[in-house]
């Protein structure tokens, strides 16, 4: 409306005041010069008619620049509401992600959507707004991290995914593959990372990682202790023979007759792992195997100057399970336990029902612990922190109990001592 009113008043004002001016300055100039009439009106003609043209074509160019600065207006709306949408769409999109999104200025917060918030364990981004980025990363990153922002700084590269560990409010460390770039905010130049949360997902790599390594061994398991088994018996026949013979070498022999008995040990404790296929399984009470577990470490325990303290819920129910089997898993933990307590103290051990269809034997020691990275390995074939260690009596126990479809759980503190927590079907078989 506004442009419609301008459109015509201007053309009209310019004629309207070029028509006084030619009539007034006209009829000045006609009485000096003494002009008659016709030729007057000639001079007036002539010049209105100039002026009503000259008012048509200002008119219609006021009306076309008009028209397109209309139009330029439109697109400038039309480009401010994409702009809107999109950063709603960004926006949106962001807050959705079930990944961190994080903006950060050399290690300082900037921006954190509401998912890295609770990834971290807060309830509001606001809470980590300023901080140091490096508060949340586990120090065996740091380095890294700083290499990766040198590298965006210096050539403003989109950075591959890279695994690291975050430390969350409560102190537990999560596995995230981290992906960032450079880019400008706010006229500056500042860092966008993506983490995604990939705890869960190594958790069970890791646990078919160790099924995978507990069936092949067991399968591999029979075959290669038996072959290695006669030969080993012919060895040990030969050293005996030597030693009623010739008395001088008899400490070398002693310490070869040694390392063959710890052969075989290694031995029966892989052949354990191929006996499951064929073992029957049957109702047993529960508490007379663990009972008899203790008693066998009687000595050994007051030894060690250990107290051996059992704790049994009364009635349990009997359990199907393979009696020698579980004796062996007992045996294996408890002689951990052991000698993970070189200065003597107590090791509990409770049975009690968990809920309608499992029973629970907890092993709780007050040894030496073990480093919270070091739980996963165990169960492992062959790992062991003990100078004489096979390192197979955990991935015995662990099989025995898979074959049970049980569970153990480990749960420990350096220092303070270990828990293994066993969790069986009262029926295995179902
Ligand atoms: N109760 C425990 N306390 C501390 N460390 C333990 C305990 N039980 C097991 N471990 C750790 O687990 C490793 C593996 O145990 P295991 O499979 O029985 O093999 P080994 O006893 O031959 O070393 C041990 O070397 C030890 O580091
Ligand atoms: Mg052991």
């Amino acid at each position: 409306m506004f442009s419609d009113l301008k459109l015509y008043k201007i053309p009209l004002l310019y004629v309207l005041l070029s028509s006084i001016y030619i009539l007034l300055s006209d009829k000045i100039v006609g009485e000096l010069l003494n002009l008659s009439t016709y030729t007057f009106l000639i001079h007036i003609t002539k010049a209105l008619l100039f002026t009503f043209i000259t008012g048509i074509i200002l008119y219609i160019v006021i009306r076309r620049d008009i028209a397109s600065l209309h139009l330029s207006k439109q697109a400038l709306e039309e480009k401010e509401r994409q702009l809107r949408e999109s950063e709603e769409l960004y926006r949106r999109l962001i807050e959705l992600s079930p990944d961190m999104i994080l903006l950060h200025q050399n290690g300082n917060c900037l921006f954190v959507n509401k998912s890295g918030a609770r990834m971290l364990g807060y309830e509001d981004p606001q809470e980590l707004i300023g901080n140091s980025l490096f508060d949340y990363i586990h120090p065996d990153y740091h380095e890294i991290v700083q290499q990766r922002i040198q590298k965006m700084t210096e050539e403003s590269a989109i950075l591959d995914p890279v695994e690291e560990k975050i430390i969350c409010k409560d102190g537990s460390v999560l596995n995230v593959d981290v992906a960032a770039t450079s880019i400008q905010y706010n006229n500056q130049s500042a860092f966008m990372v993506v983490i995604r949360d990939i705890t869960d997902k190594k958790k069970a790599e890791d646990a078919l990682r160790k099924a995978d390594t507990l069936s092949i061994a067991g399968s591999l398991a029979a075959g290669v202790a038996h072959e290695i088994r006669n030969p080993l018996t012919v060895l040990k026949g030969f050293i005996q023979l030597f030693n009623q013979e010739d008395h001088s070498h008899f400490p070398y022999s002693k310490i070869m007759l040694s390392e063959v008995d710890r052969i075989e040990t290694i031995i029966s404790d892989f052949l354990m792992l191929a006996k499951p296929q064929h073992v029957h399984f049957h109702k047993n009470c529960l508490q007379e195997i663990v009972q008899h577990t203790i008693n066998l470490f009687e000595t050994q325990a007051i030894m060690k100057k250990v107290q051996i303290i059992p704790n049994y819920e009364r009635d349990l129910p009997k359990v199907e399970c393979e009696a020698n089997q579980l004796k062996q898993v007992f045996i294996n933990i408890l002689k951990n336990a052991l000698e993970a307590m070189p200065d003597g103290g107590d090791i509990h051990v409770r049975l009690w029902r968990q809920d309608d269809n499992h029973v629970l034997i907890r092993f709780s020691d007050q040894g030496i612990g073990i480093p919270t990275e070091k739980i996963e390995k165990l169960g492992q074939p062959f790992y062991t922190t003990k100078e004489k260690g096979t390192g197979l009596g955990l991935m015995v126990s662990y099989n025995i109990i898979k074959n049970h479809k049980g569970t153990i759980q480990v749960y420990s503190e350096p220092g303070i001592g270990t828990t293994f927590d066993i969790l069986l079907p009262i029926l295995s078989h179902v």
